[in-house]
């Protein structure tokens, strides 16, 4: 960038109003090779979908840059965390490498030196509602020139999305994707000293970097991944696309990291990876989540957790080791889509609805009091009545006891995008509810099986509705409300349970652990 686009820049950075007005009638093209460095690329979903021979490198060795510390002495931050639990934890990362530099957090957007919006594209309205929060964050950057604005996740490895905050939102400071989490440092000093508008996504996954500091929430339940990435391309999902191909962990350093959050006294932990049933796939020797689960059984942490399984990728041996229980948890999140063969095999999920009744049988034999949950999306195109039907027969032949509904949402650059999405709203809406009463049916039907009954429960905290009222949840991940003392958050007590709600159960504490469900 010579000396004129430097300047240009800079003013524009510190006028937004100014920059909207000239920013609106240029492309993107234009604009990117007009104010960023010529090194820029933007996203490129198809360049992220080749799946590359190269090994993947571990980095152990990762420090604060010198030139960085401390930088974020006597400022603030905030991270607003969109989708699923893959970013939740990312935004602990983020959180780490934050305060690493100095900063503190804060919950008020107008203390905030630093926001941080981490991204989701899973469906159309997840980005609806992060592109409202930008829209509302423009009064407060306009107001507070020198806060940063980044916006980072899934939609920043989209193009689309880029090329949408480059023309419409120019007021954000800086973009980053789910690949180079570990170089918000950096970023972050770009964008405070050079004042340029900081885009940087790579298309491709980069290397597993191991000892990134983390800020958990909270000293009770941990998250921990597993592994990273997803190669299964089912036709209607981003993830592939934004989290790059399958990348596992090594066994020891999963297993370190488990031993240490005992150590410090966390509760739970729960495995992270988006198909974590191909854990080990990659490696170079034979090792898979049964494996990895077999030897977490032995650590001293009362409960171990792991979403998200793949029904495909679900074999024997994980049954097997499951079903030896202890802190392995008697509750599956079991994603079926559909109860349809024939919309199972356009979403490439790779097995049928009799595969997944096999598996089921499977796993109710090894375990038969195993809650099982689920996904499903309604509306798929070409769905017909009778293919969503068979979604509701196989819903309440399975005996979920909770799912997850969503309907069908196109994604740019995935195979399902390039069909109609022939299934008018009013329907999918229709089947959407049809579905979610047999949900709450089938929640609440599950729920009652408890009433007079002793379960463990590990007390998370207040109730949000009550703070006189403690909450947590069982093995079987059923949610808990009771009375009882404070002291007892981060405790696994036995309740008895005095009424069943539709997504909660109401209890009381008990002195005695007879008959501890
Ligand atoms: N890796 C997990 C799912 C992650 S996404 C798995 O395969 O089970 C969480 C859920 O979002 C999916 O299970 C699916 O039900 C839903 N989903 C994904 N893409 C979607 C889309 N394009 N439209 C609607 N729902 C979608
Ligand atoms: Fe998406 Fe399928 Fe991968 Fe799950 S397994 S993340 S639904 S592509
Ligand atoms: Fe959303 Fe990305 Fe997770 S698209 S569901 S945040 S992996």
């Amino acid at each position: 960038m010579n000396e004129e686009q430097r300047l240009e820049t800079n003013q524009i950075k510190n006028d937004p109003k100014a920059n909207l007005d000239r920013l609106k009638n240029m492309d993107s093209d234009e604009l990117i090779g007009k104010y960023f460095q010529s090194t820029y690329q933007p996203p490129n979903l198809k360049k992220a979908k080749k799946r590359l021979k190269k090994d993947v490198d571990i980095h152990y060795d990762y420090a604060v840059p010198e030139d960085m510390k401390g930088i974020g002495q006597g400022k603030k931050f905030l991270i607003r965390t969109y989708g699923c639990q893959m970013n939740e934890h990312d935004s602990e990362v983020m959180a780490g490498l934050l305060t690493d530099l100095g900063y503190q957090p804060t919950e008020e957007t107008e203390e905030a030196d630093v926001i941080l919006l981490n991204t989701c594209a899973i469906r159309e309205n997840a980005e609806n509602k992060v592109f409202g929060e930008i829209g509302h964050l423009k009064p407060i950057k306009m107001e507070n020139p020198d806060l940063i604005i980044g916006v980072c996740g899934c939609m920043s490895q989209e193009e689309s999305v880029v090329n949408r905050i480059l023309q419409k939102h120019p007021f954000v400071d800086m973009i980053f994707g789910t690949h180079n989490i570990h170089r918000l440092p950096q970023l972050l000093k770009e964008a405070m000293f050079s004042k340029e508008m900081v885009v940087e996504v790579w298309s491709k996954e980069g290397d597993i970097i191991e000892n990134l500091p983390k800020v958990r929430k909270g000293n009770i339940k941990a998250w921990v991944n597993i592994m990273y990435g997803c190669d299964k391309f089912c036709t209607y999902c981003i993830v592939p696309y934004t989290r790059g191909k399958e990348r596992s962990r090594l066994p020891e350093d999963i297993i370190q990291e488990v031993r240490h959050l005992a150590a410090q006294g966390y509760q739970e932990v729960t495995l992270l990876g988006q198909n974590v049933n191909a854990y080990g796939k990659d490696l170079e020797f034979e090792y898979g989540l049964g494996d990895l689960l077999d030897e977490l059984r032995k650590i001293d942490i009362p409960r171990v957790r792991f979403t998200t399984s793949h029904p495909r990728d679900f074999d024997d041996h994980l049954i097997e080791v499951l079903a030896k229980g202890g802190n392995l948890l008697d509750h599956i999140h079991l994603p079926v889509q559909s109860g349809s063969s024939d919309i199972l095999r356009i979403m490439a999920r790779r097995y049928t609805r009799e595969d997944f009744l096999e598996l089921v049988g499977k796993i109710r034999e090894a375990m038969p009091n195993a809650t099982l949950t689920t996904d499903i999306i309604v509306g798929f195109p070409n769905e017909t009545d009778e293919q969503f039907e068979e979604t509701m027969t196989l819903m309440k032949e399975v005996g979920f006891e909770s799912a997850y509904t969503f309907i069908y949402s196109p994604r740019e650059g995935t195979p399902a995008a390039r069909w109609e999405d022939n299934i008018p709203m009013e329907v999918k809406k229709e089947r959407l509810q049809r579905l979610n009463a047999l949900v709450n049916e089938q929640s609440k039907a599950s729920m009652e099986k408890y009433e007079g009954q002793i379960v463990e429960v590990l007390v998370e905290g207040e109730s949000k509705k009550d703070p006189d009222v403690l909450s947590g949840y069982t093995e079987r991940n059923k949610l808990v409300n009771f009375k009882a003392p404070k002291s007892m958050i981060g405790q696994i007590v036995p309740v008895k349970i005095t009424k069943a709600k539709t997504w909660s159960l109401d209890g009381e504490f008990v002195e005695s652990t007879a008959e501890v469900l």
